[in-house]
């Protein structure tokens, strides 16, 4: 598998990156070592737990060029109680829409000039 750069997007369960995600980029390190990666998490609370733990894991273990501002859906309740999922047209998504079009322009810079990753 070819990528140019890793936009991972991902609900928080228990404070943590869930398990089959995490076997995913266990198996792709020499896929994705050096890539840049963006990170989106969704929960009742965000997702911010899930999205430090993806940092550390992507940014150290991966040693991809992780985007240090990641966006975080929070989710009514409603989600979590019942069947309802996010169909991407939701304002607690389109809210985020800024920080969306910022993190994918991070991404295509970093991808462009990897030099300038840390600036
Ligand atoms: C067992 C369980 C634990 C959860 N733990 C968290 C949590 O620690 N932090 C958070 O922000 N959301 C938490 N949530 C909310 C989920 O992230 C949310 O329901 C999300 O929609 C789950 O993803 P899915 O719709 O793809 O299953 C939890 C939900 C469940 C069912």
């Amino acid at each position: 598998m070819k990528w140019d750069a890793v936009l991972v997007v991902s609900p928080e369960y228990n404070w943590g990156v869930p398990g089959i995600l995490k076997n995913t980029f266990d198996h792709l390190y020499k896929e994705w070592v050096g890539k840049p990666a963006g990170i989106i998490t969704f929960g009742s609370r965000g997702g911010s737990n899930c999205a430090e733990a993806l940092k550390v894991v992507l940014g150290n273990g991966l040693r991809m060029s992780v985007v240090d501002k990641n966006v975080m859906i929070s989710l009514p309740a409603e989600y979590m109680m019942t069947q309802k999922r996010l169909q991407g047209d939701e304002e607690v998504v389109t809210e985020h829409e800024g920080e969306l079009v910022e993190l994918v322009a991070e991404l295509v810079r970093r991808h462009d000039m990897p030099q300038a990753a840390q600036a």
